[in-house]
């Protein structure tokens, strides 16, 4: 009897990593699938190598970048690939989170007949804007073991009369940032000779309703050059293509107080987080990220909503949008103030990966 694990995205790649190094030491059998939606090796292969992680059994080359296609192909060559091994009596799919990828899986699972394990459930921005929005909420009601990971995340499943049975496990991202943080130091210094300021806020951006409007794309590149502080920003490659689309290259290129620098491993980045004054970030899982003790730094979220409100409650992150003369006065408020932050993640306490297994063999056996 087996267990499918699917990623297909740096994001998931890192938050699957503490559940399958869980499954490994257990001794069960899974097959590991990689949907190809990230293809670069600086936004796949290199997590899987860094982490630890088994080579996939199975991994996709997309031909379309349309998400409804892409989705479509995904369903395709994942019904494909477990029809494949279906001797290893495949009896439940694991997933996390709310990309395309996850969609693809989610329904591919439910038409296969397997059982439907999600990880990071029931987190809700209510912005319909979002396609990770349309995502969680399709996977959370076919979902059959939803692992939420806080106490909010179970009340939004609740509110929703979901049918799965709910658990809560903490976010598996704060076991990953435990497991992994003795490397971080290893390559901090190696990181840091590669920075070209001593003091800087950490930038990163690439949600869609951001970066493909171009009028949001301007007002963050008015941010990026007006900000008091130097700026380091490992680029996600959907903002670059979209800079370079919409003309805006060039500006950002020449802020001479800004360092680009390509999508960053995992080690590296998180040498980057704690090493920073301040976070600006799109991102979901640096806002939880950033409120690991060992990390502990303030994020102004470049968004309208969060669908981690813990961040904010625990005064961690605000939600401060992308109107310039708003971020540039909520960055200088922050780098006026003296900051006490809890000592707690609100997102964990780094076992979620072992809960999430535990539920899992239990499920398997009855
Ligand atoms: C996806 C997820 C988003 C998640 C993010 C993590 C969806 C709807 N969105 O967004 O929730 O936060 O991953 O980073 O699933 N590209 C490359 N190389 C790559 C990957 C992407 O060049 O390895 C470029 C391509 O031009 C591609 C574009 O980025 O078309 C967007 O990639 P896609 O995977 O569709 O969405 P993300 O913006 O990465
Ligand atoms: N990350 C990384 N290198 C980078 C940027 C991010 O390793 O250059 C990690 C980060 O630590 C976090 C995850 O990637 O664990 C977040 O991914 P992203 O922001 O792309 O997606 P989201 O969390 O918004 O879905």
């Amino acid at each position: 009897m087996s267990v499918v694990v699917v990623v297909g995205t740096r994001p998931e790649i890192i938050k699957m990593a503490p559940v399958v190094k869980e499954l490994e030491k257990r001794g069960l059998d899974f097959l590991f699938i990689h949907t190809g939606q990230h293809y670069d090796y600086e936004m796949s292969r290199v997590f899987l190598e860094e982490l630890g992680l088994p080579k996939p059994d199975e991994s996709f080359e997309l031909e379309n970048g349309n998400p409804a296609a892409q989705t479509g192909e995904m369903m395709i060559k994942l019904e494909k690939a477990v029809g494949k091994h279906w001797s290893r009596k495949p009896r439940m799919m694991l997933i996390q989170g709310d990309t395309n990828t996850m969609l693809a899986a989610g329904l591919t699972a439910l038409k296969l007949g397997l059982r439907i394990g999600h990880v990071e459930a029931g987190l809700r921005s209510y912005d319909w804007r979002m396609p990770e929005e349309h995502n969680r909420r399709m996977i959370d009601h076919v979902s059959h073991q939803l692992f939420a990971p806080t106490e909010i995340a179970k009340k939004n499943l609740q509110e929703e009369h979901v049918w799965g049975e709910v658990f809560v496990t903490g976010n598996t991202v704060i076991d990953a940032v435990n497991t992994y943080f003795d490397k971080v130091r290893e390559v901090e210094d190696k990181v840091l000779k590669i920075v070209k300021f001593n003091e800087y806020v950490l930038v990163t951006f690439h949600r869609a309703e951001n970066v493909d409007n171009p009028h949001v794309l301007r007002d963050f590149t008015r941010i990026l050059r007006k900000s008091p502080l130097p700026i380091v920003f490992p680029i996600h490659p959907r903002t670059r293509r979209r800079l370079q689309e919409y003309g805006l290259w060039r500006e950002i290129e020449e802020i001479q107080h800004l360092q680009l620098l390509p999508p960053q491993g995992y080690f590296e980045f998180l040498a980057l987080m704690k090493n920073s004054r301040l976070i600006m970030t799109d991102s979901g899982g640096l806002q939880e990220e950033a409120t690991h003790p060992k990390i502990k730094k303030p994020v102004l979220v470049l968004r309208t909503s969060t669908e981690r409100p813990e961040a904010v409650i625990h005064g961690f992150a605000k939600v401060v949008g992308v109107n310039p003369v708003v971020v540039l006065a909520e960055l200088d408020k922050i780098l006026s103030e003296e900051l006490k932050l809890p000592d707690q993640s609100p997102f964990g306490d780094g076992k979620a990966g072992v809960r999430i297994v535990n539920t899992v063999l239990s499920r398997l056996e009855a």
